[in-house]
């Protein structure tokens, strides 16, 4: 898959090597922007208040499935139900929300957990199939949580993770399983 992410840092930096090593042609972009138009997906990894900049610099974005991996750290925006939302208000394509509530630091460690660790994801239909092969594809097991609506319940989940750090457990994976998938 031609990928295109925004942001280099952390997230934007770290799912690109993931992605890169299963194949897909991944373009991480900072802030001098580029040209997205020859990829079928974009990923925006950037600090929730550079979200509109960040976009506004790169050519090629309409209409494509775009991911948004954001929190609210830096921010929430007005007169959006979600950061995703804005996402989509400016690309315009199918949207899904998914990666934030996932800790970059341990991408490493995906492979080596007894099983693949979980990724709540929320997404319109048009892009469910996309995310959850990217999900895949980083090492996780996507966890749909329902349709684009549900982006606001991630954006605000974050806060739930950030406790369970800093109330001793660290940085941490987590998993969503039917019994008799533990
Ligand atoms: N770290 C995590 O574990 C984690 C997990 C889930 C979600 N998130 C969220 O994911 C996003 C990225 O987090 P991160 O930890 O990857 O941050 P980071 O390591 O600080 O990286 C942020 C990236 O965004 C770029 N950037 C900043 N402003 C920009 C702009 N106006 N236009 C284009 N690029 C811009 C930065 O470029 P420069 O290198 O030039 O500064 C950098 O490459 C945030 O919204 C964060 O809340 C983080």
């Amino acid at each position: 898959m031609d990928i295109t992410v925004l942001g280099r840092g952390q997230v934007g930096g770290g799912l690109t090597r993931l992605w890169q090593r299963t194949g897909h042609n991944v373009t991480a972009l900072g802030r001098d922007g580029g040209d997205a138009s020859d990829s079928e997906v974009i990923v925006v990894a950037v600090p929730s208040d550079a979200i509109a900049d960040a976009l506004g610099r790169v050519r090629g974005v309409h209409g494509k499935v775009a991911i948004d991996a954001t929190n609210t750290f830096s921010g929430r925006p007005e007169g959006f139900e979600s950061l995703a939302h804005q996402v989509k208000s400016i690309v315009g394509g199918p949207t899904a929300k998914s990666f934030n509530t996932n800790f970059a630091a341990l991408y490493d460690e995906i492979g080596n957990q007894r099983v693949p660790p979980s990724n709540l994801f929320a997404a319109d239909d048009e892009a469910r199939q996309v995310t959850e092969q990217l999900i895949r594809d980083a090492g996780y097991d996507p966890v749909y949580l329902g349709a684009l609506d549900q982006a606001p319940l991630l954006d605000e989940q974050i806060r739930l993770p950030f406790a369970l750090s800093q109330a001793g457990l660290g940085q941490h994976f987590y998993r969503f399983a039917r019994p008799g998938e533990l």
